[in-house]
């Protein structure tokens, strides 16, 4: 007769070989076409919604492509920052001026007429960001794909998680390590504001009540101009990249040397990387950032991902799934 703790002990060993098992299925790598046998147009659904989206309003495409970056940076690439709530990530201070939501949920709505529950939220906003870059300019790459989404949120995460443009290099370093990012991919990801906008409420603390002596002359007297100290809305915006701004090129760096960057954290990694970096002075070629940035993001958009029979796939992007009750037994 097996003792009870024989008992307990062979139980806990047949857990131990379901959950490695349950660990295999869900760690099974992104893929290329992930989609291909069962959702042929997938890509291209997600492709059509964001050019409809960005040739009505171009400001769509910074906003897809920083909306997937915060999703990234917060559990992982899960499409947390898709889901309403709230104390959801949404509501975090760094996430006040996301744009682009309305985007995925056209994208989502066709996939789910088309594909209904095969293509995951997490996945929409991989291919809209990089569809977002390749319409303004930058290099085209295929997305591995097979993410899941997540059905947490928590404000509080996005506040911990998300960098500030108020820290310091070592800082902004760590945020990016903590997410398995290197300092290399950090500085080549910032060049994402070579397009997009800034809120007056973001750069007022560069120009009240000391102007930034790092920021150029003029360029400080129009963001005065637009962000008085009193009586200016905090809601009005300036490009981050004052000469080429629709453009996904490598100007943000460019901008950066003659104290044209708007944002702070933009000009503390400047003045580390354009001294301690040498290697970073590929940014300088167009050719070498848009293929380096197609690299970081690649790395970037497969930060803990959720596989396999993690998550699930949401049928609404701002919901989780609805449980669905079992049948009682008769
Ligand atoms: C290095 C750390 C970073 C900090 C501190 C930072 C901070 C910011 C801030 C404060 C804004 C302007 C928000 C506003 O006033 O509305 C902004 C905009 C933007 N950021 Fe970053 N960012 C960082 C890295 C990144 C990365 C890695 C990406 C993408 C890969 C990115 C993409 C963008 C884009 C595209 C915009 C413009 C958004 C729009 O026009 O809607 N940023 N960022």
């Amino acid at each position: 007769m097996e003792s009870a703790a024989g008992r307990t002990q062979r139980a806990l060993a047949v857990w131990l070989v379901i959950a490695q098992l349950l660990q295999i299925v869900a760690a099974q790598d992104l893929q290329v076409d992930f989609y291909g046998g069962t959702c042929p147009s997938a890509e291209k659904i997600v492709r059509d919604a964001v050019e409809a989206a960005v040739a009505k309003d171009h400001g769509n495409a910074p906003g897809l492509i920083r909306l997937h970056f915060h999703d990234c940076f917060v559990r992982g690439c899960d499409a947390s920052v898709l889901l309403d709530g709230p104390k959801s990530e949404k509501v975090a201070s760094p996430n006040f001026s996301l744009r682009g939501f309305e985007v995925v949920d056209a994208a989502k709505a066709e996939l789910e007429k088309q594909c209904p529950g095969i293509v995951s939220c997490a996945d929409i906003l991989a291919f809209a960001a990089r569809d977002s870059i390749e319409l303004t300019g930058g290099k085209r790459w295929e997305v591995p794909a097979g993410r899941r989404d997540g059905n947490v949120s928590i404000n509080a995460e996005a506040e911990a998680m998300l960098p500030s443009p108020q820290l310091n290099v070592q800082q902004l370093t760590d945020s990016f390590t903590r997410k398995g990012l290197s300092q290399s991919d950090m500085i080549t990801l910032s060049g994402a504001h070579t397009i997009g906008r800034i809120h007056c409420s973001t750069v007022v603390a560069r120009l009240y009540p000391e102007t930034d002596p790092s920021l150029d002359e003029d360029l400080a007297v129009q963001l005065k101009t637009l962000c008085p100290q009193v009586g200016g809305s905090s809601s009005s915006t300036f490009n981050l990249d004052p000469t080429t701004p629709e453009l996904f090129d490598n100007m943000y760096y460019s901008n950066l040397f003659s104290g044209k960057g708007v944002l702070q954290s933009d000009q503390i990694l400047f003045e580390s990387w354009s001294t301690k970096l040498p290697t970073m002075f590929n940014v300088l070629s167009t050719t070498s950032f848009t293929s380096s940035f197609a690299d970081s993001m690649l790395t970037m958009s497969q930060i803990e991902v959720k596989t396999g029979s993690e998550g699930e796939i949401r049928r609404n992007c701002r919901a989780v799934n609805p449980v669905v009750e079992a049948p009682s037994p008769l």
